[in-house]
């Protein structure tokens, strides 16, 4: 994800202040009391079609927010790629550079850095032996928990383990650290405050926390674009504020909250 203000454009030509480049899948979800053995057949209850992807989900809630997006992903040339683009529009996000292909869809991510932009990493999902540019190219590395583990080794089950995790991400190269704590919060650390910090967060009813890590760093991504001179904790604070939100409303892109269902304190 990459994020950069450019105020003084003409509006005709305005471009995005927030680029996505991830995947979009479309979520085929069917409720069932049980899942089925190989080969057998099991009655469902509920079937429902969702949009998914984590670079979709991401550039949903930051459009949800008010920021100008682009996607720039690659969808099958088939209904629910065509469905998928017109749900990206709905959203107000530019298909400008959301393509489509008549091939089977592949897992290739491709990642143009441009040094000019700020740049929010979410290495999802993680590898061990991630590309260590990945980590010296990013302004802002965000993951969760198990996200962590895989990367660094290490156990985090609480605020003081992810704080450890941190430091050894931070000794990687990136400028700031985030790992995520579900109803925790998250846990932050950059080069200028080599201190971890836990910033903790509302304790809610959570009826559905899938995406709420894509809310999250949708929302971080917001922040970045739009309020560059906010103190760091305090966007963390508010990622947290909208993801905990998102906990409490089923699915995943559908339970991410708009603008003006929001406190304006948030703004
Ligand atoms: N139960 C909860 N109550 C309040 N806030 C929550 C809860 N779960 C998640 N959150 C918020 O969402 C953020 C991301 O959650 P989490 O660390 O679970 O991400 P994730 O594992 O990537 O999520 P997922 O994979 O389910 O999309 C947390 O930092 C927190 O702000
Ligand atoms: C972290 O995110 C990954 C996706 O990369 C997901 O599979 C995993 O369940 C998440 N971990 C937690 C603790 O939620």
């Amino acid at each position: 994800m990459a994020a950069s203000g450019e105020p003084g454009r003409p509006r005709q030509e305005q471009v995005a202040a927030l680029v996505v480049v991830g995947s979009c899948m479309t979520d085929l979800v069917s409720l069932a009391s049980r899942l089925p053995k190989t080969g057998e057949t099991i009655h469902g209850h509920k079937f429902f079609i969702g949009f998914g992807g984590k670079g979709a989900n991401q550039c949903v809630q930051a459009a949800r927010l008010g920021a100008k997006t682009s996607m720039v992903c690659k969808v099958g040339k088939d209904s629910f790629g065509n469905d998928y683009i017109e749900n990206l529009k709905q959203n107000d996000i530019s298909t400008e550079f959301t393509y489509q292909t008549k091939d089977a869809p592949t897992g290739t991510a491709s990642i143009i850095v441009n040094n000019e932009v700020k740049t929010l990493f979410n290495p999802a999902p993680a590898i061990a032996d991630l590309d260590p540019r990945f980590y010296s190219l990013s302004d802002v590395f965000c993951c969760n928990e198990s996200e962590a583990e895989i990367l660094t080794g290490l156990t985090v089950g609480s605020p003081a383990e992810a704080g450890k995790a941190a430091q050894v991400l931070l000794e990687r190269g990136c400028q700031v650290v985030i790992i995520t704590l579900g109803a925790s919060g998250c846990v932050t650390l950059s080069q200028t405050e080599p201190i971890p910090k836990h910033i903790p967060t509302e304790k809610v009813k959570a009826v559905d926390t899938t995406g709420a890590g894509d809310s999250f760093v949708g929302a971080l991504a917001f922040y970045l674009a739009y309020y560059p001179s906010l103190p760091l904790e305090e966007m963390l604070k508010r990622s947290n504020f909208i993801a905990s939100v998102s906990v409490q409303a089923a699915g995943t892109q559908s339970s991410y909250p708009l603008r003006k269902d929001l406190p304006p304190t948030l703004f």
